[in-house]
């Protein structure tokens, strides 16, 4: 069965100093304390090898935010789904709307990351979501279901790796939360285009909700049968909120 998961997206936030200061705050937090979900932290490039040294694997899992999707060679600035493996990460943050919006990410390209993500053991966190617009014009089903069919010439095996994220856009640090609803009927239907195509390997994937998760949402949210939890980004900058949102798994 599906795992529940809460996990962090730092964005480009936090020094080094800060960031390892606050994964530890976030492991110490967590160890030898009872908690039904598996907990991630995916953080700036830069502070992945100094956060795996102060977190324990068996805690706190570790991901990275992007990777290229190129193997390697010349790509100034670019980091290989490979360098991040090297570090220790074992999760990659896929596709997410500020990639897809902001450095026009696009389908073909998210498939060959998620593509090398998976052949060097990364757990891809595969971000899908509208924009208000296509929300508000009603062609967010639509709109979804594309950016998941997207991976859909995968081989079975491969597809079960990945843990999906429905982000709305609008709700991504807005403090616009969509309603549990609204994310339950999106989840069911994301869960569906999986089963159409991969049959009961869409039992076993988890899908995240992601838009102003808090620990006054978290909850709610949680409850529903689709949701299989958060990837959560600015309460996730927070030990004492990101651990609220972890405990809303009771
Ligand atoms: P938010 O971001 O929790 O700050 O809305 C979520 C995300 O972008 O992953």
């Amino acid at each position: 069965m599906r795992k529940n998961i809460v996990a962090g997206n730092w964005k480009m936030n936090t020094t080094l100093e800060e960031g390892v200061e606050l994964a530890s705050s976030i492991n110490d937090a967590l160890k030898g304390k009872k908690h039904n979900c598996d907990v991630v932290i995916c953080v700036p490039a830069t502070h992945l090898v100094s956060v795996n040294a102060v977190i324990e694997p068996e805690t706190v899992g570790l991901g990275a935010e992007n990777c290229s999707e190129h193997e390697k060679g010349a790509y100034t600035g670019e980091i290989s789904a490979s360098m991040v493996a090297s570090t220790g990460a074992t999760y990659c943050i896929l596709g997410h709307s500020e990639r897809r919006q902001y450095f026009g990410e696009n389908n073909e390209q998210l498939l060959k990351k998620t593509k090398l993500a998976l052949a060097n053991g990364l757990t891809p966190i595969f971000c899908v979501g509208e924009m208000l617009e296509q929300r508000e014009n009603g062609t967010f089903n639509d709109v979804v279901r594309s950016q998941i069919e997207a991976l859909f010439s995968l081989p079975i095996e491969d597809f079960s790796k990945i843990i999906v994220a429905y982000e709305p856009v609008w709700a991504i640090g807005t403090g616009k939360t969509a309603t549990a609803d609204q994310a339950q009927d999106m989840h069911a239907n994301i869960r569906m285009a999986i089963r159409e195509k991969y049959g009961d390997v869409a039992d076993d994937t988890s899908i995240l909700y992601g838009g102003s998760c808090k620990p006054t949402n978290a909850r709610e949210l949680f409850a529903k049968p689709d949701v299989d939890g958060g990837l959560i980004g600015g309460a996730a900058l927070n030990a004492d909120s990101f651990m609220g949102i972890i405990e809303a798994f009771d």
